[in-house]
């Protein structure tokens, strides 16, 4: 990433480190198997995108708590995506998944607790601000992060193993696993900073557009990269046989797909008169990304 870009990651590090004190005592474990995975790095694309978002409509102040959630709720579901009763991956961000380090049970418990601390962490920080947009982002997360969003993509993910399913339901589980995460963050972002709703709505769109594409690279780097590189098992979706990008289309096609959906996203930011420079920036890397 782009030294700029990398501040920006840094600046997510430093809120999560604060978030999650370490503790001592009965809890230990449980602190220990959700810092475990939270800490193990992740390119923390989605609380980077939220920022930008947020500074594009010109928002200055701390949203810290937001940044963590968005990267709480991700790192849990890449906690239950790793279990063996889903994709069943031993390696995560160049280290044993949480299950291998430690077990089913405490992985499973340090995935819950993320998910709930999220939501705490976002709604102490919306009384203690008092406004009702912070409430309103929360709830884009919500919404985003459940049974109208990221599960309804993971379920539909697992229930069309091993099966021929069509492009139009293969792009309906991208636009839920992966999509319905990275555009809630972004239009969080225009929440938060109170952009109008043209803008909120541009920065939405943004957000899914890059959402797909971001799924169709996985897809191919899952085929072509090397685990060390990509930090966790590649052919992870053949071992599962999984309906991916590449069950339609050649590494180049996907390419190509990836690039139409990123100039839609840049398209998208062009109504936005705030600073949109690093989020079009972010949106031509992610193509170009290796892990
Ligand atoms: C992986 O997400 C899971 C998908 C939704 C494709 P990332 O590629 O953002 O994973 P990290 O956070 O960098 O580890
Ligand atoms: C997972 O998609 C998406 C979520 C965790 C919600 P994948 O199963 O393709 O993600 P990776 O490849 O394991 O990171
Ligand atoms: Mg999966
Ligand atoms: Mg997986
Ligand atoms: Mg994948």
């Amino acid at each position: 990433m782009k030294d700029d870009i990398t501040k920006y990651q840094k600046l997510v590090d430093e809120c999560l480190k604060a978030a999650l004190p370490v503790q001592t005592g009965h809890f230990k474990v449980l602190y220990e198997a959700m810092s475990y995975s939270l800490s193990a790095g992740g390119k923390r694309i989605r609380p980077v995108l939220m920022q930008l978002a947020y500074e594009a409509v010109g928002g200055d102040e701390d949203i810290s708590a937001y940044l963590c959630a968005i990267e709480m709720i991700h790192t849990y579901s890449l906690i239950h995506d790793d279990l063996p009763a889903m994709d069943n991956d031993d390696i995560r961000r160049g280290k044993p998944t949480n299950h291998i380090v430690f077990g089913e049970a405490t992985a499973i418990l340090a995935g819950d607790a993320l998910l709930t601390e999220a939501f705490h962490y976002m709604l102490e920080d919306a009384i203690k601000y008092g406004a009702i947009n912070r409430v309103s982002a929360a709830c884009i997360l919500a919404k985003a992060s459940g049974a109208k969003g990221m599960i309804a993509g993971q379920i539909l993910d697992m229930a069309s193993e091993n099966k021929e399913i069509d492009l139009i339901t293969l792009e309906e589980i991208h636009l839920h696993k992966t999509g319905a995460l990275i555009a809630a963050a972004t239009k969080m972002g225009g929440i938060l900073g109170k952009g109008s709703s043209k803008e909120v709505e541009a920065l939405e769109n943004y957000g899914r557009y890059i959402g797909k594409a971001f799924q169709v690279i996985d897809d191919i780097l899952d085929e072509i990269s090397t685990d060390k590189e990509l930090g966790k098992p590649i052919k992870s979706d053949q071992k599962n046989h999984k309906n991916t990008y590449l069950s339609f289309y050649t590494v180049e096609e996907c390419y190509q797909r990836a690039n139409d959906l990123t100039n839609k996203a840049l398209d998208s930011l062009e109504m936005i008169k705030g600073n949109t420079v690093l989020l079009k920036e972010i949106a031509i890397e992610l193509i170009n990304r290796r892990n």
